[in-house]
């Protein structure tokens, strides 16, 4: 049986009728950028994770992006962040001239270890940036706790968390600033690249409104310049449809996590752990074994598609030699990017498709 590792075709296949009449909706009316239909996801979206407001963007790189821009973070400033993430998180620091600190990651969660974050902090820290890494929030009370005292202000990376909660509660995963990415393989895909910000701030989310539309105040009034980095219209209709399913695919991703977790409760691998107060959307599921190349090569041989997220640190990346952090800087993250594996999940994995993988992984590394 070959089972891939998304399967975006068969979650099409049952919402069919209400995304196509969405996009034809936009195609016929001719409202390609901005108009009611994003309106109506940006606050759809914001309502859902319990914001104020939510500001569509072009993607999550973007909304991180804007939301470092918008607190008026730039060159001097430093924001810190964890080694065990997408380059995405990094970028957004750098692209507004700050620098960004790593620090290491919780051996349980591989998110960002808040035992860490005080001896990170300087004078120039303005920032700090928890991943919310394959769908379970980071310690998000510590942190919280951390910035306070520090005067720091929290974006969160929620890239891969749509609908993530803490003690039951959607509000506690967020920052200052929060930032979505609707890239088609997360767990609320577009059909193309798209992203949002939510905040509670009314300045923050006009500041970012008006920056990721060229610093556009009104027709021809540019007082600043900003960016475009507009959702369209059409992902935004996509995404509003798929927006009532979120929930119901939560609950599917987490049930097929559960039969994963519970068939490997007794090896052969061991679960990235899940802290229970830390309602997680697995996004990912992801498996740790000494012998992952191993592991993914036969299982690719028998038509299991796996993924590695992610196989590099972040200061190991060429991309940030420059920092000067050598292998050994970041014990956890980076022995956790050697035996990580990502195993499919999706809703519309089916129970005998988990059992596939779980006996191959089994007769693999017997
Ligand atoms: C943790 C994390 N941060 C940021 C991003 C960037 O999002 P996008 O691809 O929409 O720019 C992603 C997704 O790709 C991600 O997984």
């Amino acid at each position: 049986m070959n089972i891939p590792f998304v399967d975006l075709k068969a979650q099409y296949a049952t919402i069919k009728k209400e995304i196509d009449s969405a996009i034809f909706e936009v195609v016929e009316s001719a409202g390609f950028i901005g108009g009611k239909k994003v309106t109506a996801f940006e606050e759809n979206f914001a309502s859902y994770v319990g914001a104020k407001y939510g500001v569509g963007t072009s993607s999550g790189t973007s909304a991180l992006h804007l939301a470092l821009k918008a607190l008026g973070i730039g060159p001097g400033d430093e924001v810190i962040t964890c080694c065990n993430t997408f380059i995405a998180t990094t970028e957004a620091i750098t692209h507004t001239g700050a620098t960004p600190v790593i620090v290491d990651v919780e051996e349980k969660t591989l998110t960002i270890d808040p035992n860490l974050i005080e001896a990170a902090i300087t004078p120039r820290t303005k920032a700090v940036i928890p991943v919310h890494l394959f769908g379970q929030p980071a310690d998000m009370d510590a942190v919280r706790d951390i910035a306070l005292r520090h005067s720091l202000k929290v974006v969160t990376d929620a890239a891969q968390a749509h609908g993530a909660m803490i003690h039951g509660d959607r509000r506690a995963i967020l920052g200052d600033i929060t930032c979505y990415s609707f890239y088609p393989g997360k767990n609320l895909g577009a059909y193309g690249d798209a992203g949002m910000l939510v905040t509670d701030e009314k300045d923050v989310a006009d500041v970012v409104a008006i920056l990721g539309n060229h610093g556009r105040y009104g027709k021809h009034t540019h007082k600043v310049e900003g960016y475009n980095y507009r959702l369209d219209a059409i992902q935004a209709a996509v995404l509003d449809v798929k927006l009532r399913y979120l929930d119901e695919w939560i609950e599917r991703r987490r049930s097929r996590a559960k039969r994963y977790t519970e068939a490997f409760a007794n090896g052969p691998v061991q679960p990235v752990g899940e802290v229970e107060e830390r309602y997680h959307v697995y996004h990912l599921y992801v498996i740790r074994t000494a012998k992952r190349d191993e592991l993914a090569a036969a299982l690719g041989e028998r038509g299991i598609a796996t993924g590695i997220h992610y196989p590099i640190p972040i200061h190991l990346l060429d991309a940030y030699r420059h920092l000067g952090l050598p292998k050994g800087t970041f014990p956890v993250g980076e022995r956790a990017a050697e035996e990580m594996l990502s195993l499919p999940i999706y809703a519309e994995l089916t129970d005998e498709m988990v059992d596939t993988v779980v006996s191959a992984v089994g007769e693999i590394l017997s």
